[in-house]
Order: C-alpha cells, then structure tokens, then sequence
C-alpha cells in the first residue's frame, strides 16, 4: 500500500482511469508514467494529480488527449533499421512455406513500423499472401496510422533507414507526395488492420505467423511484461515469429524456455512448443 500522498494519488488516479474507461495503467513503469502525468498536469492546468483525476472523471472528452500524455508515441519508419535485416535473414524465408500470413504489430503508434513491415513483405514478394494486424490503445495515433500520411518533412530520414535496412526499391515508389505530406499507397493498405487493442486487458484475437513489439514493454513492470508475451506466445503459431527488437528480451520471463534466440542482437525469436 503506497504512504506517500504523491503515489496515493496515482494509485487512485490510476484506479479511476482504469474504473472509467477501462484503460489499465495499473502495471506500468512508475517512474516514466508520473513524469508523463506531471506533464499533463500542466497541459490541463491541475495543481495535483486529485485534481486532474476529478477533471477525468466529469469529462469525458478529455480521455483521448490524455492517452497521449499515458503513452510514449515516438516511432519511425524502419526503426533500427537492422531489425529488419534480421526479419529478411532469419524470419522471411520461412515466411515463404506458408500459403497465408497473419502478422501482429503490438503498439504500433501512429502506424510507421506497420507501413514499414508492409513495404518489407512487398520486396520480398510476400505482401499478397500477408494480412498485418496492427494495434495500439491510442485511439488519436490509430488515426493517423490508418491514414498513412506523415509529414514529407520525414521521408528523407525514413528513406535513410530504408536503405540501411537493406531496402531493394525506392520508399517513394509507395507513397505520393502532396504539398508537405506523404500518404502511403492503396495496394498496401489493403493488407493492413489497424485496431484497438490492449495487451493489459484484451486477449488473443488470432493465429500468427509473426508478432512485433517493440519499445512497448519497457513501459510494463515485469508482471504485465509476462502478461503480454504470454499473449504473443498464445498468438503465435509453433514455428512462428517474436521479435522484442534490441531493448527488450525475454530475459527472466516465464517463458523465454517456450522460445529459441534466433538472432540475439535484434531480439528475434521462434516458438518452439505448445
Ligand atoms: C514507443 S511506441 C512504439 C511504437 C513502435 N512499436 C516502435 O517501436 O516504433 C509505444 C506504443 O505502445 C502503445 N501501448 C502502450 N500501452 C499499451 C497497451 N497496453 N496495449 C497496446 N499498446 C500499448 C502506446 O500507445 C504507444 O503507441
């Protein structure tokens, strides 16, 4: 039970979000969440946590722009670029024995690794068999991420990490260019499911070949971390695909002994049993 009044006031702060809107922040980080928190204190001009719990309560309209403030939405297109010059090594080829694909993205943000996962199957000729599930429980940066359109300011960077993750075409053969943003193309998109999910609450939702999720759990405390690879692990099919990318590993969790390390460097794993 938390003594001091700051963490008596997140507990219950947290507890009335989750009693609320069922979003369960619960398990999180403690630390990285009050620094957010503070942040959105000043944002809704609250003097005390009390106060901006009172504030979401009674006003609905403000849980969406606070979910902004709950989660970290940095991402980018081909981040850490070899992550991805591991999934073309060591997880594409046994991606071609299966007639169809059903790929998870958790956490995606505002969509960048899911788009990019799309562009990766489609060099590698597996697109038209893929269907990529892509989740987050941010309802503001699913949005964008079923729009598919970043700000062109961007596409230098991201043609950048395309390149370096070992990108065979051009980026800008899937996307068009309008005034200062880019939108992604049609015949990608018509492999993408963006949806709300949540991995602190919601269950498994179907069989995958491959599951991404990266710089997710360093926001989970090792409960909700366990929580969430059990998902994965009941997700994947045996023989198919985990990739944590490189600040995440299954280190001491429950079942890491269901996985086999394929590529240490970039966190990539494979189911081995039931
Ligand atoms: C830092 S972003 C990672 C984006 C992308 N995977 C990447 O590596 O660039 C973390 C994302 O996890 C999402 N997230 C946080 N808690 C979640 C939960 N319980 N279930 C699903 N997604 C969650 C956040 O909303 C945020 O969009």
């Amino acid at each position: 039970m938390p003594h001091r009044i700051s963490d008596i006031e997140l507990h219950l702060f947290l507890e009335a979000v989750y009693l609320r809107y069922h979003y369960d922040f619960r398990a999180y980080v403690g630390a990285s969440l009050k620094r957010r928190l503070r942040a959105a204190m000043t944002r809704f001009e609250c003097l005390t946590l009390t106060q901006l719990q009172d504030r979401v309560l009674h006003d609905d309209g403000i849980i969406n722009e606070l979910l902004n403030y709950l989660t970290v939405q940095v991402t980018e297109m081909f981040r850490d670029p070899e992550y991805y010059i591991g999934l073309r090594r060591h997880v594409m080829p046994l991606l071609h024995t299966y007639p169809s694909l059903k790929l998870w993205v958790a956490g995606c943000s505002s969509g960048e690794e899911a788009w990019s996962l799309a562009i990766l199957l489609a060099e590698e000729g597996l697109l038209e068999r893929s269907i990529i599930y892509a989740t987050d429980i941010n309802t503001l940066a699913l949005e964008t991420a079923q729009a598919g359109v970043y700000p062109l300011s961007r596409m230098a960077e991201y043609t950048r990490n395309h390149r370096m993750a070992g990108g065979r075409s051009s980026l800008s053969d899937y996307y068009t260019a309008a005034y200062d943003h880019a939108k992604f193309d049609e015949r990608l998109k018509r492999h993408l499911v963006f949806s709300d999910h949540s991995l602190a609450t919601d269950s498994v939702f179907a069989e995958m070949q491959f599951v991404s999720c990266r710089n997710v759990l360093i926001y989970f405390n090792r409960g909700l971390q366990d929580r969430a690879l059990g998902l994965f692990h009941e997700s994947l099919c045996i023989g198919g695909f985990l990739g944590l990318g490189s600040k995440e590993s299954l280190g001491f969790s429950r079942h890491a002994h269901t996985f086999t390390e394929i590529a240490p460097q970039e966190r990539i794993y494979q189911k081995a049993s039931a």
